[in-house]
C-alpha cells in the first residue's frame, strides 16, 4: 500500500485548506502524497502545514537549485501514479488546457505523462464563463479526469457551481482509480462501444419527448469494462451522471446523435447497447415554440427513429464481434428477449423486467438470452451486474 503516491498541485484558492484534509484522508488509505504549492496556494496555507501533514519536502519554485538538484521538475511529474490538483484554480486550467509552463504547477502538468485529476474551485461567474468553459472542454478532451465543482455556497457569498468537491469525494476518486490499475487487465488493447441514457426527442425549442432510463447500468457498464483494461467510448443521452474515471464518454440529445457517435466510434471489439432510444420521434422539430391556439391540441406526428443496436449489428465488415443489446420488457420477457435477439441481429440480449423500480434504482435482475440458451442472474446491484457483464465481454473475446 504504502508504494502508492500521488503528486498533489495545490492551488491558490479559499478551498486550499480542504487540501490538507485530503492529505490526511490519503495517508488512511495508504496513499502518500507530495505536494507543489503554488505561489498563490501559499497565501492560503503555508508550506509548514502541507509538509507537516505529507511528511516531505513542498515543492514551491521552479528555478530553485536546491530543489532541481533534489528533484527536477521533470522527475517530480513522472513520481508519482497520478496528478491531483486540488484546488485547481481558473488559471491553472487555463495554463494546463492551453500548455502554458511557467511555472512549477504548469511546468510539472505539460511535463507529465501521468493521468491527470482536477477538482476545480472557483467563484461560480468564473467556473461559467466561456473561457473556463472552453478551458474545461479541452481538459476533458486531454483525458482530464474531474471532480467536482459541486454545487452550494461559496465563500464568496455567491450560489452555484464552483466548489471544489470534498475531500472526500476527490480521496475516493483517487482509490478508485488505483482500484482500475490494480484489478486483472483482460481487455488491455480492446475498444468497446457503450450506449446509455435516454435520448432526447425535440418536440420545438422548448419541449420533447424522452423516457425514465437514469442510465446508471450503462454507466456501471462502461466504468466496469474500463476496470478490465478496455478503451471504453460512452454514448450517453442526457444524464445527471459524471464521466466514469477513465472512460471516453460522448454526450449527445437524439438517436440520430446517438447513431453517428457511435458509428464514429467505429470499428470497435465489442458494443453494448444499454440506451433507452426513443423509438420515435416528432416528424419535425419547430423552430419556434409551437403556441397554444384555437384549434386545440396540435397534432404530433411521429417518425421512427434509427435502430442504433440493429444498424450496429448489421454493420458489415465494421461490425464488432460481440453485440450486445438489453431488452426492457413488463411482460414475457424471455419470448420478447428471444425475438429481439433475431430481430436486432445481435449476440446476447440482457433482458430485464422493468415493471417495477428497475429504472432509476440501483438494482436489477437479468437473463442473459444468447442463440445457444438462457442464464438467469439472480437480483442484484447494477454495479454487480455490470461487473459481471464486463467479465463475461473479456471472456467472449478470447481472454
Ligand atoms: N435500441 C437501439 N435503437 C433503437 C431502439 C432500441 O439501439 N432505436 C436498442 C436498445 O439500446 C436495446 C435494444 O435495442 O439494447 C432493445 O431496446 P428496447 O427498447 O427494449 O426494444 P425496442 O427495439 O424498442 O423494441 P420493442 O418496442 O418491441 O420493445
Amino acid at each position: 500500500m504504502t508504494d502508492r503516491r500521488i503528486l498533489l498541485v495545490i492551488g491558490g484558492g479559499i478551498a486550499a485548506y480542504k487540501s490538507l484534509l485530503l492529505i490526511r484522508l490519503l495517508a488512511k488509505a495508504g496513499v502518500r502524497a507530495r505536494a507543489i504549492l503554488t505561489k498563490a496556494g501559499a497565501e492560503f496555507v503555508t508550506p509548514l502545514s502541507v509538509g507537516s501533514l505529507t511528511e516531505d519536502k513542498v515543492y514551491a519554485d521552479l528555478f530553485s537549485l536546491t530543489d532541481e538538484a533534489e528533484m527536477g521538475h521533470i522527475e517530480l511529474s513522472r513520481s508519482a501514479d497520478l496528478v491531483v490538483v486540488a484546488p485547481a484554480t481558473a488559471d491553472l486550467m487555463a495554463k494546463a488546457a492551453n500548455g502554458i509552463a511557467n511555472d512549477l504547477a504548469s511546468t510539472t502538468l505539460l511535463a507529465t505523462d501521468k493521468p491527470v485529476m482536477m477538482a476545480p474551485a472557483m467563484n461560480v461567474r468564473m467556473w461559467l464563463h466561456p473561457a473556463t468553459q472552453r478551458n474545461y472542454h479541452r481538459l476533458l478532451a486531454d483525458g482530464v479526469h474531474f471532480v467536482g465543482p459541486d454545487d452550494g455556497a461559496m465563500a464568496c457569498g455567491e450560489f452555484g457551481p464552483g466548489r471544489m468537491a470534498e475531500p472526500e469525494d476527490i480521496c475516493a476518486e483517487i482509490l478508485k482509480s488505483y482500484d482500475a490499475r490494480a484489478i486483472g487487465q483482460p481487455l488491455t488493447g480492446r475498444r468497446v462501444l457503450v450506449t446509455a441514457g435516454p435520448t432526447l426527442e425535440a418536440l420545438d425549442p422548448v419541449r420533447f419527448i424522452s423516457n425514465r432510463s437514469s442510465g446508471k447500468q450503462g454507466f456501471a457498464i462502461a466504468e466496469a469494462l474500463a476496470r478490465l483494461g478496455a478503451h471504453v467510448r460512452l454514448v450517453s443521452g442526457p444524464v445527471a451522471l459524471a464521466d466514469p474515471f477513465g472512460v471516453e464518454t460522448v454526450r449527445v440529445e437524439s438517436a440520430r446523435e446517438m447513431l453517428a457517435a457511435c458509428e464514429a466510434g467505429l470499428p470497435a471489439d465489442a458494443a453494448v447497447c444499454v440506451a433507452a432510444v426513443a423509438d420515435w420521434r416528432p416528424e419535425a422539430s419547430a423552430v419556434r415554440k409551437i403556441k397554444k391556439g384555437a384549434d386545440g391540441p396540435p397534432p404530433i406526428a411521429l417518425t421512427e427513429n434509427p435502430d442504433i443496436l440493429a444498424a450496429l449489428s448489421k454493420a458489415g465488415k465494421k461490425r464488432p464481434r460481440l453485440v450486445v443489446g438489453f431488452a426492457a420488457e413488463t411482460n414475457d420477457v424471455e419470448a420478447h428477449a428471444k425475438s429481439k435477439l433475431a430481430r436486432k441481429g445481435c449476440d446476447w440480449i440482457v433482458a430485464n423486467d422493468v415493471s417495477g423500480d428497475v429504472m432509476g434504482g440501483d438494482a436489477n435482475e437479468v437473463m442473459i438470452v444468447r442463440a445457444s440458451g438462457v442464464e438467469r442472474w439472480p437480483h442484484m446491484a447494477k454495479s454487480a451486474v455490470a461487473g459481471r457483464l464486463a467479465a463475461e465481454i473479456a471472456t467472449a473475446l478470447g481472454h
